[in-house]
């Protein structure tokens, strides 16, 4: 079964584009095709860390069917690709230069589609598993962006998000900083809020776990499961916060 059709997806009206109006993201876009030449070398310890992480907390199976939401110059599907080289990936990003980079170091074999994690441009179910590291923090919806990685994946499919926590004060006082001067920027979230927002879109076995990736950085990483439909409003909000306090 070809579960990546692109023609097929990207000729389909996008659900919920109409809530996305097109340049709610447009300083984030010049923000991020002037900085995309150089995004892996001036965030290389940065990026590396992130991905580190998430890619131990993902446990990707062979034969996964992943989605990389924010994938961004492609460096965690890079990554899962060399660790579990059956899985069949798929990357999506607002950012055309940014997707550039990463379409330049994939084989081809990697779907990279321009669009945006509020109207992801896939079928209903057809994900095992969707990934974002470091882009939650920029989406302008972020229930929306929920609501589709929700869609996309299988019943018994999971998120692993990784991201800012603003747990940790520093993060919180950079939060703060770039609310106030970077206009692509939107919100990072502490670890309850975002446990909140994962439950309300239907999300159950919510697991959460924080530490640091450097003296300035801490971070989270979300993981939870699509559960049948039938089960997820009796399931209450229980998730478990990892050992690292901030
Ligand atoms: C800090 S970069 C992270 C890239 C990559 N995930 C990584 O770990 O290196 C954030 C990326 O998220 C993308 N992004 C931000 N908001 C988005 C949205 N609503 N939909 C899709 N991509 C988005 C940006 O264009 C950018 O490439």
């Amino acid at each position: 079964m070809v579960i990546w059709k692109r023609k097929e997806a990207l000729d389909r009206p996008l659900k919920q584009e109409a809530v996305v109006p097109a340049d709610d993201y447009g300083s984030l876009r010049r923000e991020y095709a002037a900085l995309a030449p150089r995004y892996n070398i001036r965030w290389q310890s940065y990026i590396a860390a992130s991905v580190r992480e998430t890619l131990k907390r993902a446990h990707i199976r062979s034969h996964d069917r992943v989605l990389d939401v924010g994938c961004g110059t492609g460096e965690l599907l890079k990554a899962i690709s060399f660790a579990v080289p059956e899985a069949r990936l798929a990357g999506i990003d607002v950012s055309l230069e940014m997707l550039k980079i990463a379409r330049s170091k994939s084989s081809g074999s990697v779907d990279m589609r321009e669009g945006c994690a509020e109207a992801l441009p896939f079928e209903d179910g057809v994900c095992d598993v969707v990934v974002s590291s470091s882009a939650f923090h920029f989406f302008r919806y972020p229930a929306a962006a929920l609501t589709e990685m929700h869609r996309v994946l299988r019943v018994g499919g999971r998120i692993v998000l990784t991201d800012w926590c603003s747990d940790y004060p520093a993060c919180r006082l950079y939060d703060l900083i770039l609310r106030l001067f970077s206009p692509g920027h939107f919100r990072a979230y502490n670890s309850k809020k975002i446990s909140q927002l994962i439950y309300s879109e239907g999300f159950s076995e919510i697991n959460i776990e924080r530490y640091k990736i450097s003296w300035l950085w801490g971070m989270m990483t979300v993981t939870a499961k699509k559960a049948p439909a039938a089960t997820t409003a009796q399931i209450p909000p229980r998730y478990h916060l990892g050992k690292q306090k901030p």
